[in-house]
């Protein structure tokens, strides 16, 4: 019987054990995550997601205090046009998490960034230039591109020194969302080195509508192998969403995947950045606490905790302070359902917003607990203590789990 280490992820000459650990932003995927990952022989992600934010807490900055006495005047305006990031700041911020990050690395894994283009922070173009740029001058092994179709990304890193040496690819959800892809980019003459198939059993924002449950991992996996294959394409295709034990991965493997990308086992290890508390909930969860909705303003549907405080809360916009979803033109889908509510309400009191949420703010106070559908699965991962909490468990120990199980067991900690 095949065990995941009986497999090998390759990127040309060079070999890693097949895990990838996802990106998960707000920070949820630290660095301690990713290098648990890169020493152990597989892959680890870390997340640029509000990344001046991150910076602040992981290093002392003041980025996001500065921001908002930046624009504190525009506090009540509901036109938000005129927040801007300052791309010398992003660069910074970036520069500092991702580096910072790659010196500590250790062992022969990898880690990349997670880059979502959905975050368009009122500058979609250049402010997603600086993040890639920025993560690729501070030294990251890749970059994998989500929550988008990253139709211009690659030509917005094109003349960066290491756009043909660093590891770049792509996450999506059917073959044709790979199709546009490649054809878009074709010009440049440069294929991914990755391409991670995302089904609809996934944590965070899905590449599904709301008839997400209609779709299959397996088969999507399928159709998108036959065609790197017809094609004559040499790109690692690597399934991801629901792979919950290592046979589960095994499978995965023996049908044509170079790798899996996990993410929900990991979201009650020690170095996950989710608190505490919360890890307590995602123990808790049954199966009908799990939901996919549509409150997350960047139109994608979102999965998570039907306790999340987010659903419902109506605070008030803080794009002075953040603004990551803002497109371009000022707008944000909270800010609309903000405002309407507002009218409704003009005293500003007890507003509740329930069909959007103001995504920056409760992802960055760990008030939306974005989750893959097996979450309530992770109780039968480890044991109780005597106050009947679970026991946390360390990134090590799920990773080898992943990597040595065989007939669907799951190892729980000693
Ligand atoms: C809590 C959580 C947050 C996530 N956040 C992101 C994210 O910010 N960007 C992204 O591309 N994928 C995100 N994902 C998706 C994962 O990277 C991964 O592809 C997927 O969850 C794998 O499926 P699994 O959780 O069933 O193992 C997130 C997943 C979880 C569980």
């Amino acid at each position: 019987m095949k065990r995941v280490d009986d497999f090998r992820l390759k990127f040309g000459k060079q070999e890693y054990v097949p895990i990838m650990i996802g990106g998960m932003g707000v920070d949820i995927s630290t660095a301690e995550l990713a290098l648990e990952a890169a020493r152990l022989g597989g892959i680890g992600h870390i997340s640029d997601a509000m990344v001046n934010d991150v910076s602040d807490r992981r290093f002392d900055t003041s980025f996001v205090k500065d921001k908002t006495k930046l624009y504190k005047h525009n506090i009540n305006n509901a036109d938000k046009s005129e927040i801007k990031f300052d791309l010398g700041i992003l660069a910074e911020a970036t520069r500092r998490h991702v580096g910072s990050t790659m010196q500590a690395k250790k062992g022969d894994g990898l880690i990349f960034v997670n880059c979502m283009e959905k975050l368009t922070m009122n500058g979609p173009r250049e402010t997603l230039q600086v993040r890639m740029a920025s993560a690729l001058d501070a030294g990251v092994d890749g970059i994998t591109m989500s929550a988008g179709l990253h139709l211009g990304s690659f030509g917005l890193i094109a003349e960066h020194p290491r756009f043909r040496d660093a590891k770049l690819g792509i996450i999506v959800s059917s073959l044709r969302a790979l199709q546009l892809f490649l054809r878009k980019n074709a010009r440049l003459n440069r294929l991914p080195d990755f391409v991670i198939v995302e089904g609809p059993l996934a944590g965070g924002h899905l590449g599904f509508g709301m008839d997400w449950a209609q779709f299959n991992l397996a088969s999507i996996m399928t159709e998108v192998i036959q065609y790197v294959q017809a094609e004559k394409l040499d790109i690692p295709v690597i399934a991801a969403g629901g792979i919950f034990t290592g046979s589960d991965a095994v499978a995965f493997l023996e049908t044509g995947s170079a790798a899996v990308q996990v993410a929900t086992r990991f979201t009650v290890a020690k170095e996950c950045g989710l608190p505490d508390a919360v890890k307590q909930d995602y123990f808790r969860a049954s199966e009908d606490d799990i939901l996919v909705n549509t409150i997350s303003p960047t139109g994608y549907p979102m999965r998570m905790l039907k306790g999340s405080p987010a659903i419902g809360d109506g605070i008030r916009p803080n794009c002075e302070s953040y603004g990551y979803l803002l497109d371009g033109a000022g707008n944000c889908a909270y800010i609309t359902a903000y405002n309407r509510e507002l009218a409704l309400h003009p005293d500003g009191k007890n507003i509740s917003v329930q069909d959007k949420t103001c995504l920056c703010t409760q992802m960055r106070n760990f008030k939306l607990w974005t989750c893959g559908h097996l979450t309530y699965r992770l109780k039968d991962t480890t044991r109780r203590n005597a106050d009947g909490s679970y026991q946390l468990l360390s990134a090590e120990h799920i990773f080898k789990d992943y990597q040595f199980s065989v007939n669907n067991e799951i190892a729980l900690p000693n």
